[in-house]
């Protein structure tokens, strides 16, 4: 049983599952991880680390599998490259790329059999060992303006266990995610609740509330040999969900909601209306592509009044 700490075990290393095979976006992720597809001009998995590393996580392991050396590249050195930019002086790209490659320290592991998220965390418990840890997916991406994972550290620091991120969601499309029962008594910050129970994927009748688990945890070094044990769940795979479950039985399991921007990237529609909300938030992209966009739309509404007004 964990019990707060009056000195916390500081977090410093981030688990980042990345052994998914990304068949959404086929053909694109035939040859190359999904984790690498540009959102703008950053592949995704670059926003995702460099978060880690804002709430001062610089051990980074990265769990992958196939296909995933491209990822080892992205955040290694490129010499021959470095040698070009630098050659032309071109000192804003030479920045760019020295940037991915000095970000943090990272480690690899590979899945081996890729048999869920819970069998992806379980493969970090050697190099985690018997700390608390973070996990971040991929998939979800949360805006530098609006920290989550620090609140997340903090409030595990504060209360022990394990700490996952919530949002609510409407109730039709509570079915794509994990949901928590939650307890919201006794907590003086009404967005950290107790969780008292966490089901993976319920219908709309079976949830528990409209809190959807998005794709941040930070978890107690208990949580491994819990893994070990867990039976396959939704999907026939080895569910993190189910894990943290039954973690609520014996350990504190809090949920903090976000209630900031989190951009989608693991569909093809919500990848696209990232890439356009992310761009338009840039200073060098936003404006002109704003006014393109407006103009193009408006161009597309008056054909589509031509066309009924035709027909
Ligand atoms: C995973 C988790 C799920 C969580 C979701 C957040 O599901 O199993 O509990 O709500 O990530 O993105 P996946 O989206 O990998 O199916």
């Amino acid at each position: 049983m964990t019990t707060p700490r009056t000195t916390p075990v500081r977090v410093t290393k981030a688990v980042i599952p990345a052994a998914g095979l990304g068949t959404r976006f086929l053909p694109a992720t035939k040859a190359s991880p999904k984790e690498m597809l540009p959102v703008v001009d950053k592949p995704a998995i670059q926003y995702v680390v460099e978060e880690a590393v804002r709430a001062g996580l610089d051990d980074v392991l990265m769990v992958t599998g196939r296909n995933k050396r491209p990822l080892e590249d992205h955040f290694d050195r490129n010499v021959e490259l470095e040698h070009t930019l630098e050659a032309s002086n071109a000192v804003d790209k030479l920045a760019l790329v020295h940037e991915a490659s000095e970000l943090a320290t990272i480690h690899y592991v590979r899945q081996g059999d890729p048999r869920g998220l819970g069998h992806a965390v379980l493969a970090a418990a050697l190099h985690v060992g018997q700390e608390p840890f973070a996990v971040l997916l991929g998939d979800d991406l949360i805006d530098a303006r609006d920290p989550l994972l620090e609140k997340m550290i903090e409030v595990q620091a504060r209360e022990g266990g394990s700490v996952v991120a919530l949002m609510e969601v409407p109730q039709e499309s509570i079915s794509m995610y994990g949901c928590a029962a939650v307890d919201g008594s006794g907590s003086e910050d009404p967005d950290t609740f107790r969780i008292t129970g966490l089901v993976e994927k319920p219908s709309a009748e079976e949830a528990p509330s409209n809190l959807a688990i998005i794709g941040r945890y930070v978890l107690a070094p208990s949580v491994f040999d819990v893994l070990r044990k867990t039976e396959p769940g939704r999907g026939g795979e080895i569910q993190l969900t189910d894990a943290i479950e039954t973690l609520v039985a014996t350990e504190p399991v809090h949920g903090v909601v976000f209630r900031g921007r989190r951009y989608d990237t693991g569909d093809r529609l919500d990848y696209l209306k990232a890439v356009v909300r992310l761009a338009a938030d840039r200073e060098d992209l936003g404006p002109p592509l704003l006014d393109w966009l407006q103009s193009w739309l408006a161009e597309r509404t008056s054909d589509n009044g031509a066309d009924r007004a035709e027909r």
